[in-house]
């Protein structure tokens, strides 16, 4: 079943404050490679310090058309070298078989080279004060939507197993856990509402219900995120 990242909360994001502890491994001439780059603004910033990242996405409607951006599907990725780092931030959230697309990832760094993932625990996300009881409406639908799909909700507090598992070495993992910009639900909800209600988990009114629930909302909402890395062997 496919379904699309929202271009517009993709390009909102940046290299320092979406993926800060990719940070501190980022000198000039380490190679990375950004797994599910989507619109690939992590990506330029990466490439911004080290001069050498390539992303690679699945969605060819979101990946640049420029040199050192690939469409490809992880599972299919055969670029015939390694890189320093691998990274995917926000990605294996959406792979039903997380643990082989890590596999893959561990295959793709060269040994001694680090692996970072950063990926949420949805099930773990809150809202101060409580969210409107539409909005939870279309959230607990999101969450058996996703269950549904065999994508992982609490996968940010697997990563520490996942990469132990994978042989990877010195894994540390940290909470990184984000305040969601205002917009960022009705984006999710306008973007991936219609395939949840097409799926059956929700109706259109239900949809709708929620929409406004959370326009009138002024709240905070906290987003549950771990980054894991690793170095591989
Ligand atoms: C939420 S976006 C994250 C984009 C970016 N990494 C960020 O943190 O802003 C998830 C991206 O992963 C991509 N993706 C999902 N499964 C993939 C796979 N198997 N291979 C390559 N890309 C994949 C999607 O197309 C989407 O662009």
């Amino acid at each position: 079943m496919r379904h699309q990242s929202d271009p517009r909360v993709l390009n909102d994001q940046t290299l320092e404050k979406d993926h800060k502890r990719l940070v501190a491994l980022l000198r000039p001439g380490v190679s990375v490679l950004d797994v599910g780059c989507g619109t690939g603004a992590i990506t330029r910033g990466i490439r911004a310090v080290t001069g050498d990242a390539t992303g690679i996405d699945r969605d060819a409607s979101l990946v640049p058309a420029e040199d050192g951006f690939v469409v490809s599907d992880i599972f299919d990725y055969a670029p015939g070298r390694q890189f320093d780092v691998v990274t995917a931030a926000r990605v294996l959230q959406w792979i039903a078989s997380p643990e082989r697309a890590l596999a893959k990832m561990v295959e793709l760094t060269r040994p001694g080279g680090r692996v970072v993932v950063l990926d949420y625990a949805h099930e773990r996300n809150e809202w101060e004060p409580e969210a409107p009881p539409s909005f939870q409406h279309f959230w607990r639908a999101f969450l058996r939507w996703r269950e549904a799909n065999g994508w992982d909700n609490v996968l940010a507090d697997r990563l520490e197993g996942m990469f132990a598992a994978a042989g990877l070495r010195e894994v540390v993992a940290t909470d990184d856990d984000e305040v969601a910009p205002g917009a960022l639900w009705q984006h999710v909800m306008e973007s991936l509402g219609p395939v949840v209600v097409r799926d059956g988990f929700l109706t259109d009114l239900k949809l709708m219900a929620a929409r406004e629930g959370l326009a009138a909302y002024g709240g905070v909402q906290r987003l549950a995120l771990r980054t894991a890395i690793g170095v591989r062997a």
